[in-house]
């Protein structure tokens, strides 16, 4: 396998050995939800790691031995730290890394278009201390082009040696090489172990490629090779897609489904059923994360650069992003019905994450919907075993405290947006007065306190 593309006795083929006896330094940039438990990845298989953060919060609590992510213990740090994981803002260490694969954010900017302020920031910070034979491997996601057409120009021309990166064609000893690799990780998810995904890699030439199937070797059990970085960065916005695409379907047929007084739900487990080409996808209080509320709009973006219109995109986005107001109505008319408005009532709103069983707030339409209520007078409270407090957020500033689950019968209603394992839901229906349930969290309580929304 190594033959082929890499030649021997070259830059490359060092490298590539020096990967294989887990003797490279790999250098890990962002040390957020996806480059900490990749870093940490790494160490287990004795690969000494340096992680890159701009944050001198993170640096130092993982130089202290901690966590700032729930499901990562102080444990598990501590032994990736007794294998050489260290952290640091100090880019000069860049020049001492083999390997270096940037995991910093893309979100979208106020207008819903791609920032890439932080891969073009990460560009312009490791260039000056870039060297001939190192890999650079971009895991954010975003549109394609970006690797060759962002961040590569960046590298190439703030070097200070002139190097060049490898590209097909142009193989010279005095160059870099260059990956895209998408991260693929599902937050909460245990069902599948993390070394078991499929890690999907492009590199900008062969050598390339193989240098980061052998990087990514190390920790995943399958590598599947694409032919460019573009094609693993589409490969990673057909994903998301296509789950953001379905979950607006099932979140339209709820809406019709609850006119037409059949449960969704119900639906979806025997429709389930069907041994081949059904896949579940459940409705919700609309999208959150990092990824499905953020990722097509990248594509979309990019595509009117080709005058192109990406209108499942559209249309998915118009679905998921309504879905907040959905949930607001339908407590409007739950209070309605026992003669209350919702100006003036209040309203516990049960889990804030964006999913279940996770620590993660970004883009959770928990915040939208808090604020959508506050906006109509509710007196808003919220529980989540998760967050103690929300302060400020990017979009948002709550400066709000976790409320106590005792006494659930002083609230108007009890609106379930996240819908934690933890939570005793038949308790909550028994001492609440109304419960507005928008995950099927009370699923077989049979209480006229329940409105599935
Ligand atoms: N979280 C997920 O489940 C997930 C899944 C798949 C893909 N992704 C993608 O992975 C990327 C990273 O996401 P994340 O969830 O880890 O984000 P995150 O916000 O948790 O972590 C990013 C880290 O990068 C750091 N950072 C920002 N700019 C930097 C710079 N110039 N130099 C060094 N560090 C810098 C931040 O301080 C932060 O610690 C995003 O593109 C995201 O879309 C995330």
């Amino acid at each position: 396998m190594t033959t082929r593309t890499v030649q021997p006795s070259s830059p490359a083929s060092e490298l590539k050995s020096k990967i294989e006896k887990r003797e490279a330094r790999v250098g890990v940039i962002g040390m957020g939800y996806v480059g900490l438990p990749l870093a940490l990845l790494y160490t287990e298989q004795d690969l000494r790691v340096t992680g890159f953060d701009i944050d001198q919060r993170k640096v130092d609590t993982l130089n202290s031995g901690g966590s700032y992510i729930y499901r990562i213990t102080k444990e598990e740090i501590g032994a990736a730290r007794a294998k050489g994981l260290s952290a640091t803002s100090d880019y000069s260490q860049i020049s001492e890394m083999d390997a270096i694969i940037i995991c910093v954010p893309t979100p979208l900017n106020e207008y819903h278009e791609p920032d890439l302020s932080y891969i073009t920031n990460t560009g312009h910070a490791i260039a000056p201390h870039l060297r001939a034979g190192q890999l650079v491997v971009l895991e954010s996601t975003t549109y394609p082009g970006t690797t060759e057409e962002v961040l590569v120009p960046i590298l190439e021309k703030e070097n200070k040696s002139g190097l060049k990166a490898a590209r097909a064609g142009n193989s010279s000893d005095q160059g870099f090489y260059v990956a895209f690799s998408p991260e693929r990780e599902d937050p909460g998810n245990t069902s599948v172990a993390r070394r078991d995904i499929p890690k999907v890699v492009g590199g900008l030439d062969p050598q390339a490629s193989e240098l980061a199937a052998t990087l990514y070797g190390q920790i995943f059990r399958r590598i599947v090779r694409v032919s460019s970085p573009a094609a693993a960065e589409m490969t990673k916005l057909l994903e998301n897609i296509y789950r953001c695409v379905n979950i607006a379907l099932v979140n339209e047929l709820k809406m019709l489904s609850l006119r037409m007084g059949i449960d969704i739900w119900e639906v979806i487990d025997a429709a389930s059923t069907k041994p081949f080409g059904f896949q579940p996808f459940y409705p919700g209080p609309g999208l959150g994360g990092h990824c499905i509320p953020v990722d097509p709009f990248y594509l979309s973006w990019k595509a009117k650069e080709w005058d192109f219109r990406t209108r499942f995109i559209e249309l998915a986005g118009e679905i998921n992003i309504g879905m907040p107001y959905h949930v607001i109505s339908s407590v409007v008319g739950a209070l309605n019905q026992r003669k209350k408005s919702l100006n003036g009532s209040k309203v516990l709103v049960l889990g804030v994450a964006y999913k279940r069983d996770i620590d993660d707030l970004r883009e959770s339409p928990a915040l939208t919907i808090i604020e959508l209520l506050q906006k109509e007078g509710a007196q808003v409270s919220y529980h989540d075993p998760y967050f103690p407090t929300i302060g400020r957020g990017r979009k948002y500033d709550l400066q709000m405290k976790c409320a106590s689950l005792e006494d659930l019968g002083k609230y108007d209603c009890v609106l379930i947006v996240t819908d934690h394992s933890d939570y005793d839901y038949p308790k909550i229906v028994r001492e609440a007065q109304l419960v507005v349930d928008t995950r099927n969290a009370t699923k077989g309580i049979q209480s006229e306190k329940v409105v599935r929304c």
